[in-house]
Formats: structure tokens, sequence, C-alpha cells
């Protein structure tokens, strides 16, 4: 369906300006402005036009680091150290869990990211193939992966997980909005002769690599005494490190990991809210962007955050480095807006998301201006990083299909997932 959003506040690439947009076949056709006018595309007849008077369009939000369906455990494991929290908490509810139920707390995750502005997610976790049924029929844009590790004294463990990882990206591939990695979980999960034989597997089928590294500081002492080094340096030496790589968190590395990763090309995804709420500290954000690296946006689960709520994230990113830094233009808000979609798409390897632009695969997002936290509008990226809080949200659209239009959910049965959901946790015993 052609869709026609009529005079709207738009955030370009390089401005923000009023403009009608037209959506035709999934992409931006074109965009007219005040100043330039783009040609209409020919044989234009709007599906449906949006009056966007009074509403700010911004390109969708891409959270690029998240374990959807740990949205099941949200508030049931909290304020607890991070291994008490993982290991004696979270893991032995997640061994509960079975496919089915993977695919509701993926539609509940969903419902959670769409009602909030994110189009596109970047994921690891298990029953992935369950994860994309849910991702199909809802229409939002995913990169999946079935977490790996080699961590258990069954030695065909790591090899299991991995077939299973490549058996469901053979069953989904070509799926025209759900992309996969591997995902090797942690420098203290997978030994470095599993992790190089995951990054051959990659190469091979030239897939993306998506981990976790230094996100906490007993990490970095089980990796120094395992194999004295960083788990920065074990993750070169097992050649994992490549432009293709997304590692989320990077609290606890030094200035030399930096280095290493800047070399690489690789791609930070930062998690303020989780880092802090798991007391692993703040990541050298600042540092990592003057070396270069590509850093973008997660949520990571709702089990270490609460919500997937990207508003929050990037309005956190906005402020916590200003005063751990004591510098006010450590990140600027039009920067942590960059990093929550620009940047994703880089993490993505797609071009042709994070910005509004002519030819752009038409992920957007529609604002509420009229609220009391929006007005005036001075400055949008103020508006977008420092006063939204994710319910000024009305309409999502994902490769020009719509899939919430005034808040109302157009591909997913709200209720039925909250029911589901009940059940489950009921089942599990997350209360
Ligand atoms: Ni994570």
């Amino acid at each position: 369906m052609n869709i026609l959003i009529k005079n709207v506040l738009t955030v370009l690439p390089e401005s923000v300006e009023t403009c009608s947009v037209y959506v035709s076949n999934g992409k931006i056709a074109s965009i007219q402005n005040d100043g330039e006018s783009q040609a209409i595309p020919e044989n234009f007849k709007a599906g449906k036009i949006i009056d966007g008077t009074g509403k700010l369009l911004i390109p969708g939000l891409i959270n690029a680091h998240t374990h959807a369906p740990m949205t099941l455990l949200r508030n049931c494991a909290d304020d607890l150290l991070f291994d008490d929290w993982l290991f004696g908490k979270i893991m032995p509810l997640e061994e509960k869990l079975t496919g089915e139920d993977c695919y509701w707390a993926t539609m509940f995750a969903m419902i959670e990211m769409i009602s909030t502005g994110t189009t596109s997610f970047i994921d690891m976790y298990y029953f992935i193939d369950d994860m994309a049924r849910a991702v199909s029929e809802t229409g939002m844009r995913a990169v999946l992966s079935r977490g790996l590790s080699s961590d258990s004294d069954d030695p065909s463990y790591g090899e299991t997980r991995l077939r299973e990882a490549l058996s469901a990206i053979e069953t989904w591939k070509g799926h025209s909005h759900i992309d996969f990695m591997l995902a090797p979980h942690a420098p203290y999960t997978c030994d470095p002769g599993y992790l190089s034989e995951v990054a051959l597997e990659a190469k091979h089928r030239k897939l993306g690599l998506n981990t976790h590294l230094s996100e906490g500081p007993v990490e970095t002492v089980t990796i120094r005494e395992r194999y004295d080094c960083t788990p920065t340096e074990m993750y070169e030496n097992a050649g994992i490190l490549k432009d293709t790589t997304l590692v989320a968190h990077c609290v606890q590395v030094t200035d030399n990991d930096i280095d290493i990763l800047a070399k690489h090309g690789v791609h930070i995804i930062t998690n303020p809210v989780s880092n802090l709420k798991l007391a692993n500290g703040i990541a050298p954000v600042q540092k990592m962007l003057k070396a270069g690296i590509n850093v973008a946006l997660g949520t990571d689960g709702a089990a270490s955050n609460n919500t997937l709520n990207m508003f929050r994230e990037l309005g956190l990113l906005a402020l916590i480095h200003k005063g751990v830094n004591r510098d006010a233009l450590a990140i600027t808000a039009s920067e942590a807006f960059t990093i929550a979609t620009k940047n994703g798409a880089k993490a993505m390897r797609r071009s042709d998301l994070g910005e509004i632009k002519t030819g752009n695969t038409a992920d957007l997002v529609l604002l509420d201006l009229n609220r009391p936290n929006m007005q005036p509008t001075n400055n949008p990226f103020s508006s977008l990083a420092y006063s939204a809080n994710g319910s000024e949200v009305e309409t999502v659209i994902v490769g020009g299909r719509i899939l919430m239009e005034n808040r109302e959910f157009q591909t997913i049965d709200v209720d039925k997932v909250y029911f589901e959901v009940s059940k489950i946790c009921e089942r599990i015993g997350t209360r």
C-alpha cells in the first residue's frame, strides 16, 4: 500500500524540516519539503494519507542488543550482583523455557518495542526458529542469533548448539525482514577453539557474529586466570574480531582493548541501563567514538533493564557520559539519536535503514508533539533525547507496512499475548 504522510516535521539526515513523505513498495519514494521538491512518484495513488500536523517523523529506532524472550523474566530477579543474577536466578528459570514459550515471549517483547518506536532489533537467545515465526507474523525487522557456548562437560554441547543455529538459518534463509548472525555467548562461556570454529563457520556462510564482551569485573579476572590476557585479547587471538562482529557492553575495556577493537572495525553495542542496574559500570563510549568505532545502542534483555524502551536508553546515554566525564558535550542529544538509529543500521550492515532519505526502506515512526513534555518543540533532538519517554509514539511503519496506527496494533492480538505470557510465567515460577 502506498502511504503519504503529509505536512510532518521530519528528522532528515542533515536537517529537521516540515515535509510530505511518500512511501511506495516499502521504500521512501519521495520527500517534498518547503525548499527543494523531489518528484512525486509517477502514478502515485495513496492507499492511506496520514496528516502529520503536530507530529514528528523519525527513522525507526534500532535496538542493537537484546534478548527478547527475557521479557518473561522482567521484575523477577532484581537488585542482585551480576553472578547471583545470571547463574543463581536467570539461568535456572531459562532452563524451563520451551520453543512455544519463546514464540509468545518474542511477541510480547515486540508489543513493547513497537509501542516505543523500535522498528528493528538484534537478538541473541534460544529457540530462534520460534522467534523467527513470531517476527515473521508481526512484520517487525530482526536479526536473530542463537546463543552458543562450549561451557559443558558434554563435548558435543557446543557443536549441537551450532547445528541448531545453522538449521534455523537454513529454514528462514531469504526472508524479507529477518536476518541471522552466529552468537558465541561470551569469553567465559566459549573456549578459544570453539570461538575459532564458530568464526570459520560465519566466514563460510557470510554471517556476522554477535557476542558479549567485557561486561563485568568477574569476567576480567576469570579470563586473566585462564588465558593471562584481557577478554578482548582473548577474542582477538581466537580470530573472532572482524568488521562484521558485534560486541555488546565493553564496560571493562582498557585503552589497548579499544585500539584492538578499532583496528578490526568491530561494532560495539552499549547498554547503559543494564550496565548500571547490574552494577557493572559505565562503558567508555567517548573513547570508543574518538577511536572511530561504530557504537550502537541496545537495551539488553528485560531481566536487566527492565524495559525494552529505547527512549529511556538514548536519554540515559546522553546523560551519564556527561556526568562521569564532567563534560556537557560528551554525547550530545543528536549524537545519541544517531547512535540509536544510523549506527544501529551500520551494525546490521544495512545502508538503507537508520535515516529518512529517498530510496531508503520505509521504517518510520510518528510521534505526537502535542504532549506537555514535547512542547514547545524548540530543538527536536533535545525533545527526543531529554523529554520523550516513548509514550508519544503513535504510528509505526516497517518496510512500508503499518504495524501500529494511532497506538492500535495491526498485526498483534495484544490480549491473547498477555494471556499466554501470564500462563508461562505461572508455570515457570517467576512470581
Ligand atoms: Ni546481553
